[in-house]
Parts: structure tokens; C-alpha cells; sequence
């Protein structure tokens, strides 16, 4: 008797670990998963080469040219295309017309949403709760506990690689959540 869970504690512990669950399943389920099998696949992990990459792909299933793609997209841009996994990702157009090093994943941290940018605000504004990041992908309000994920954006014969972004995220000085 001594040892029993009052009663009343039991639904809202359940509660937490559901949501604790729900959660987690949400953030590592799409990052963790997947990647294990791509990255063993494709490269020995650490190697960071371009190995380890797929070409984005844009709106039309067609393989990203990085001279095309700033021809058309001015600087500030920020475009999805298609990226590692799958996952919805946003190139980047530097305000000097080249395309950034890197590529922002588009699927909010909080509950998966695909997170659109708002050219006015200068910002990646979730719909679904609110969650607001900054040009790149930082969170800067919740509910959303986590940056936006990164990948790099190398240019290999022409086109665009994302590579897995396995260092310093460079935005919070600290390992990837998401690698
Ligand atoms: Fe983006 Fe909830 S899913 S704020």
C-alpha cells in the first residue's frame, strides 16, 4: 500500500508519457530513422563527402542547376525543393546572388508542419501553432523547441547536393538534433 501511485497521479502521468511519446515520435522518427540506412548506404559515416548527398530536386521533380536557380530567384530567396529523405527544404539565395552553403528543412520542429516563409516578415512562420524562426531557420518563438533542421547544399557538376549536416549548427553553436 506504502508503494502505490496515489490514484490520482496515475492519468496525468500516463498523460506525460503519451505526449512524451507522441513527441518523440514526431522528432526522431523522420530525422533518425531514415537517416541511419541512407547515410550506411551511400557513405562511411564522418566522411561528410559529397557521397553521402542526393540532388534536390525542384517543384517539378527536376534536378536543381545552380545557375539556373539564381537566375530566376532573386536575392533573399528562400524556395523549397526536395531534400534528403524527402523532406521538404529551402534553398537559400544570399543577398550577393549565390546560393548559401547550406539548405533549411521545412518540417517544424514542433508537430511537423511544413513551415512556409514569409517574405515580409523575413521569417519561417509555422501555421499550425505559430512557431516563428528566423532567415535561417533559428527558432526564435515556440512552441516549437527546436531550429529548423540544416543540410548542406553543396553544388557538385552543376547542381545542387544536400549533404546530411552532421557538425556545429552554426546558427546555435551546438551538435544537430537532428543527425
Ligand atoms: Fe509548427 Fe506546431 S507544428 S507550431
Amino acid at each position: 500500500q506504502a508503494t502505490s501511485i496515489p490514484a490520482d497521479r496515475v492519468p496525468d502521468m500516463e498523460k506525460r508519457k503519451l505526449l512524451n511519446l507522441l513527441l518523440l515520435g514526431a522528432l526522431s522518427l523522420p530525422s533518425g530513422f531514415m537517416l541511419v540506412p541512407y547515410a550506411t548506404f551511400f557513405a562511411p559515416p564522418g566522411s561528410g563527402g559529397a557521397g553521402g548527398g542526393i540532388v534536390a530536386k525542384d517543384a517539378l521533380g527536376n534536378d536543381v542547376i545552380a545557375a539556373d536557380w539564381v537566375k530566376v530567384h532573386g536575392p533573399g530567396d528562400r524556395t523549397l525543393t526536395q531534400g534528403l529523405k524527402g523532406d521538404p527544404t529551402y534553398l537559400v539565395v544570399e543577398s550577393d546572388r549565390t546560393l548559401a552553403t547550406y539548405g533549411i528543412n521545412a518540417v517544424c520542429t514542433h508537430l511537423g508542419c511544413v513551415v512556409p516563409w514569409n517574405t515580409a516578415e523575413k521569417k519561417f512562420i509555422c501555421p499550425c501553432h505559430g512557431s516563428q524562426y528566423n532567415n535561417q531557420g533559428r527558432v526564435v518563438r515556440g512552441p516549437a523547441p527546436l531550429s529548423l533542421a540544416l543540410a548542406h547544399a553543396d553544388i557538385d557538376d552543376g547542381r545542387v547536393i544536400f549533404v546530411p549536416w552532421v557538425e556545429t549548427d552554426f546558427r546555435t553553436g551546438e551538435d544537430p538534433w537532428w543527425s
